[in-house]
């Protein structure tokens, strides 16, 4: 056979989510199972509901990818080849649903498997939608779990550069429309009423109608300016926001108004996306051998990715190929609009996976079997292979 085919299952969050792809490529089907009901009445993710829900679904979520573009269906027998899984960092009771669904069908149906790491399959997804792009490339991966810049070398050959002290990009978004009262999962911007969205899409939709002015009405600081490191920081404008609401709560002794309500979102996304910014100026510049970085080992998290990483010191300082934004806020329409300016600055081109890939998804994990057993990268022995919450 020229091609294969590779099943990927992903269940480290709340989505139970099957993608199955061809190595070139091509989508051969693909599944999610939402549990956003269950979550929402809480708020939030429960952990012990989410991986309840996986097992509810999983069988169902293969099916549906398997019959998804084939009426009767492929076959994990005579169609698929390669079973992925994601195995880490996630929910460990959630990552457990799919792992054992993995080894399950690798032994049932005598399939190799492969142990994919979840950011991995946000890095590498666009490979499969842009053939062209070589390693080595630079990515920003934002989303609810993680902000990280990362050299990605090749294929399980990282470097990370940067990643967030406290909250991520993702979660900070999330409670800032909690702080600015977004209903959980919904947001109406005086117009018009969103459902079923992030709180960072609300954020963004209620920022497209700030005023002109939103900016000067709010002043946010960037965080760690003057730092040397490209670590991230979002928990004080978090707090600064919070500040500012409790203030207008208290003078005008109401609820918001909608108008301050937009200038507010507007005005803490701005911030945000200049920290995530010149953190990347900065790891560009240091790539190139522009500038020096220090306070890495203050990182706990930044060691602990090191480690899978591999590498700790950069060696020969290659050309990058590109700047590739990966992950749930990656998805936003003005982030991508600032980014493809920097990207030109640093004559890099910008590449950002199809929105439906930006947030987690089976099919990235299946892209990621894909590069993983085109280079050997197979799981020797089902018995020893556990899930790695924190990896
Ligand atoms: O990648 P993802 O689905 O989950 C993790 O792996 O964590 O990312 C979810 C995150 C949420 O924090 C959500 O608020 C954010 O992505 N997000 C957005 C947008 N859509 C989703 N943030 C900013 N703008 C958006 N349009
Ligand atoms: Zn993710």
């Amino acid at each position: 056979k020229e091609y294969f085919n590779v099943l990927g299952i992903e269940t480290s969050c709340d989505d139970t989510s099957i993608g199955i792809v061809r190595s070139d490529g091509t989508i051969l089907g693909e599944s999610k199972l939402s549990q956003w009901d269950i979550h929402k009445e809480h708020r939030g993710i429960v952990p012990n509901l989410a991986s309840e829900q996986h097992r509810l679904n999983i069988d169902k979520s293969i099916d549906l990818a398997l019959h998804e573009k084939f009426k009767d269906g492929l076959s994990i027998q005579d169609d698929i080849d390669v079973i992925a899984v994601t195995t880490g960092p996630g929910l460990a009771f959630s990552l457990q649903v799919g792992l054992e669904k993995a080894k399950e069908l690798s032994r049932q149906y005598n399939k190799e498997l492969c142990s994919v790491n979840h950011l991995e399959g946000h890095c590498l997804v666009v490979r499969m939608e842009n053939i062209e792009l070589e390693f080595p490339f630079l990515t920003l991966l934002i989303s609810g779990g993680h902000s990280q810049i990362l050299v990605c070398r090749g294929v399980s050959d990282y470097q990370c550069l940067g990643n967030t002290l406290d909250d991520s990009i993702g979660e900070a978004l999330d409670k800032a429309a909690r702080i600015l009262d977004c209903e959980f999962g919904s947001v109406y911007d005086g117009h018009q009423h969103y459902y079923n969205i992030h709180g960072g899409e609300a954020i963004e939709i209620l920022a497209r109608r700030a005023s002109p002015d939103a900016n000067e009405r709010f002043k946010f600081s960037i965080p760690m300016k003057e730092s040397k490191n490209c670590d991230f920081s979002f928990s004080g404008l978090k707090s600064s926001l919070k500040r500012y609401v409790d203030q207008l709560k208290s003078q005008s002794g109401s609820e918001l108004s909608l108008q301050d309500r937009c200038d507010l979102a507007s005005s803490f996304q701005n911030t945000a996306f200049s920290h995530l910014e010149n953190k990347l100026k900065k790891s560009l510049n240091w790539y190139y051998g522009k500038s020096t970085m220090d306070g890495k080992k203050k990182n706990k998290k930044l060691s602990q990715q090191q480690e899978i990483a591999g590498t700790e010191t950069m060696p020969k300082r290659e050309k990058l190929n590109g700047l590739v934004v990966s992950g749930g806020v990656s998805k936003n329409q003005y982030l991508r609009e600032r980014l493809e300016t920097l990207s030109k600055e640093f004559d890099l081109k910008c590449y950002f996976p199809s929105p439906k890939l930006c947030t987690d998804n089976g099919t990235m994990i299946a892209w990621a079997g894909v590069e993983m057993y085109n280079k050997g990268m197979v799981t020797k022995d089902l018995d020893k292979l556990f899930y790695i919450p924190y990896w």
